[in-house]
């Protein structure tokens, strides 16, 4: 991440700061920033949650995170113990109008003229309160931002609340949110692939491409989240947010400009340009499930039910659907969109499947190339495509791989997704965050799946940790002639 100077201090305010979202991202990735000189002497970030605590004590945990969740190699002593000057802790209800501590927020905020950033790391019921909270207390200033996490609603009604709540004390142009799946590397670099490749670019469309598979793949369980990961469940998790924007990533016509409207504008059409699901298509197009006791490498682990500790739950933890994008440059072309916890390995990669070669000069016919892009880990793509088996005397064919590992290329660690994202709330830049109406297109979309999966009286599917989900994922692609990456032969 090219370290571009950040001039003047700012006010940084995590409501939430002794969450897991702030231990575990936000303070490593202002850590790093701050290595990297991007965080200017003055600046103040302002540790806001309900726990009654000093800001010495807020900072010595603060330490212990940043040397649980910083890989090794980034830890330095005193960078660490200087970084930690920048923090402040208030105890406040921000939520709560009446709290007591709101005098001493106000007593931190007095420079008017500086960037002031509210980033609310909290449960989304608290969003409209806190900003109320801010606009109450007057500490929305002009050059004021607000951040808001995912997930925003469970549903457009509530998705709508929120926006409406926080929108009556911040415009549209200051509301950041935020889908940290914008801010990985990979994704952004979709963009570069395509819009900086001609050559790339006038090929991708249905005439070249058969399918594309997304996926986002994780070995770990619910963990400690049960309670919020069970009213939600992957569709609301993940796709919702993360692979509906990735989808919109790879299929979006060119912007005009790289502004934040321009990009926006692209990606919001094609939210509305996915095929609206019927009953019947998402019984046919969708498959759901829950993972049971398995094995994940050599580690046995337990099954979901185990790991909410309940006898019952109807939330999948594992789901495959198959979608189209009606435009011109997509028509035919199924979107395959996976995700699941408790899978063999840990993967986010998007596959680009392009069709084979329409006549057979050769005896036999080239298997079809492919370009997988790896969002993580170890960033970077592979290009797989037919080349003359040199083993072989007669004119057979076989498929090699061009790979590029983008950390051994630009020889550089690769920034966590939050490292951008946060300065780019500082710098007032939205091009990688969601407007509201994508939002709105999104939940427009997911909410029929929603609906028909309630009324759908069927077991719930179940798979063994450790595997790619239940058969009936890789049926789906079967029927239309295709397989999972996984499944390719190995080059
Ligand atoms: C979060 C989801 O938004 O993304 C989590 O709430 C999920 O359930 C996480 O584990 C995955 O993010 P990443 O960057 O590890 O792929």
């Amino acid at each position: 991440m090219p370290a571009i100077p950040m001039k003047d201090p700012f006010d940084y305010i995590i409501v939430g700061a002794t969450g897991d979202l702030t231990m575990r991202k936000l303070l490593p990735a202002f850590y790093q920033r701050f290595r990297a000189g991007q965080i200017p002497q003055g600046t103040c970030i302002i540790g806001v949650a309900r726990t009654t605590s000093t800001t010495e004590e807020y900072r010595n945990r603060a330490k212990e995170a940043l040397v649980e969740f910083l890989p090794a190699e980034s830890q330095d002593d005193k960078a660490i113990s200087d970084f930690l000057k920048f923090l402040e802790y208030i105890p406040l209800d921000a939520a709560d109008q009446e709290d007591a501590h709101w005098p001493e927020l106000c007593g931190l905020l007095k420079n008017e003229d500086r960037v002031r950033v509210f980033y609310l790391a909290t449960a989304p019921s608290v969003y409209t309160g806190a900003a109320a909270g801010f606009a109450e207390h007057d500490l929305i200033t002009p050059k004021s931002r607000i951040v808001l996490e995912k997930p925003i609603g469970t549903d457009l009604k509530s998705a709508e609340a929120i926006n409406e709540g926080v929108g009556q004390y911040f415009p549209e142009t200051a509301i950041f949110r935020i889908d940290h799946y914008l801010g990985k590397e990979t994704v952004q670099n979709i963009l570069a692939l395509r819009f900086a490749n001609p050559m790339i670019e006038r090929s991708w469309n249905s005439s070249t491409i058969s399918h594309v598979q997304i996926t986002a793949a994780e070995t770990v369980g619910v963990g400690s989240r049960g309670s919020y990961y069970d009213t939600s469940g992957a569709l609301r998790d993940m796709v919702q947010n993360h692979l509906l924007q990735v989808l919109a990533v790879v299929a979006m016509e060119p912007p005009v400009t790289f502004s934040a409207s321009d990009l926006r504008n692209e990606k919001l059409k094609m939210l509305r340009a996915l095929r609206p699901m019927t009953e019947e298509d998402v019984v046919r197009d969708t498959v759901r499930a829950q993972y049971v006791a398995g094995k994940i490498g050599d580690k046995s682990v337990p099954g979901y039910l185990e790991d909410l500790g309940s006898d019952t739950s109807s939330t999948e933890t594992f789901l495959t659907l198959r979608t189209e994008i009606r435009t011109p440059r997509w028509a035919g072309v199924p979107f395959y969109l996976r995700t699941g916890k408790r899978l063999p390995r840990k993967t986010s990669e998007i596959v680009i499947q392009f069709r084979p070669q329409p006549w057979p000069i050769f005896s036999e016919a080239p298997p079809a190339g492919r370009l997988v892009i790896r969002v993580q880990p170890d960033e970077g793509m592979s290009f797989v495509f037919s080349a003359k088996n040199p083993d072989k005397a007669d004119f057979s064919l076989r498929e090699a791989s061009l790979d590029v590992s983008f950390s051994s290329e630009f020889h550089t660690r690769y920034p966590d997704s939050y490292e951008h994202l946060l300065l780019d709330t500082v710098r007032g830049d939205q091009v990688m965050f969601i407007r509201r109406d994508e939002v709105v297109a999104s939940w427009n979309w997911i909410e029929p799946i929603l609906s028909a999966w309630e009324g759908d009286k069927r077991p719930m599917e179940t798979y063994a940790a450790g595997t790619w989900g239940p058969e009936s994922s890789a049926q789906l692609l079967a029927r239309d002639g295709f397989v999972w990456n996984e499944e390719q032969p190995e080059i």
